[in-house]
């Protein structure tokens, strides 16, 4: 079993939602973060909630669409604190819509997706993930590391209507964790840096409880346990996955009772 206590966690989108709470269960158990987001303003009130609880915290500014800044994010880490043990890429955006929206009417299609909506979601949730990673992880291997790298896929992954960009990311997410565990296997890396995926249903971020009350309404009714996941909930899930050394290449997800697969 891994300790939390004194490991370090660079987490991106540690600004808010889930990456902060992430952030903020890690210092409870006396570990150090990296939060990481695309501005300052992010960060700010973020560094000085975790200041506050007793935290060792250095902010990143970093655009996790840009290899360079990628790259300059884990040096900061590695200069600050030496190691990395949790790679927490938790940076994500949606931008949902049809592919194609045919009218009522006449029954042609009169809108469909712009190539940005469908790739400016594939920069943020797929390259952003791969650049963390791949960046954060080569410090790891070079810096004698241990730890976790752990990616957030989402029930989203099996494919939501109206989310063809997100959808594809997450299900990215499902299988970036097998090839990750079968490449370190090769090397002999694999119980080193295990690298695993949990899965959100809905989580009660502000994105999530700002939306319109009745769409949530209707969600939360869909949701056996009768509520929306907990962001604490979802961070303590990863505390587990990092202290329980037999858990690798595999997705797990956490939606209370959600029953999954795609709908109409
Ligand atoms: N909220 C949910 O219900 C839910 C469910 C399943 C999975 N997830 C996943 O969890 C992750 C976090 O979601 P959240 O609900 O906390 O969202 P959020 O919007 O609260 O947080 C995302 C953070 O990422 C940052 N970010 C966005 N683009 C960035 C970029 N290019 N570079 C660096 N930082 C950037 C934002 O500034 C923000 O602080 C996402 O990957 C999301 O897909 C969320």
């Amino acid at each position: 079993m891994l300790e939390i206590k004194d490991a370090v966690a660079v987490i991106t989108g540690g600004g808010g939602g889930i990456g902060l709470e992430m952030a903020k269960y890690w210092v409870q158990n006396g570990g150090k973060v990296v939060i990481v987001d695309i501005a300052a303003k992010f960060l700010e009130g973020a560094e000085r909630e975790l200041k506050d609880m007793g935290g060792d915290v250095l902010s990143v500014v970093c655009n996790v669409t840009s290899e360079d800044d990628c790259a300059k994010m884990a040096d900061a880490a590695i200069a600050r604190f030496g190691k990395i043990n949790l790679v927490a890429p938790f940076a994500g955006i949606i931008k949902d819509g049809m592919m194609l929206s045919p009218d009522k009417e006449t029954g042609k299609v009169t809108r469909k997706m712009s190539l940005d909506q469908f790739k400016s979601v594939i920069d943020i949730n797929l390259i952003g993930v791969f650049l963390t990673v791949r960046e954060c992880a080569e410090r790891m291997i070079n810096n004698n590391c241990q730890g976790l790298i752990c990616l957030i896929s989402s029930t989203g992954s099996l494919g939501t209507a109206g989310q063809i960009n997100y959808s594809s990311t997450k299900a990215a997410m499902s299988v970036m964790p097998k090839v990750i565990t079968a490449e370190f296997f090769r090397r002999g890396m694999a119980g080193k840096i295990r690298c695993v995926a949990v899965a959100p249903g809905y989580v009660g971020t502000a994105m999530v409880k700002g939306m319109d009350q009745k769409a949530l309404e209707k969600i939360v009714s869909d949701v056996p346990i009768g509520r929306l996941i907990e962001p604490a909930e979802v961070a303590s899930l990863v505390g587990e996955l990092y202290r329980n050394e037999a858990l690798a290449g595999e997705v797990y997800f956490i939606h209370g009772g959600l029953r999954l697969g795609s709908k109409g």
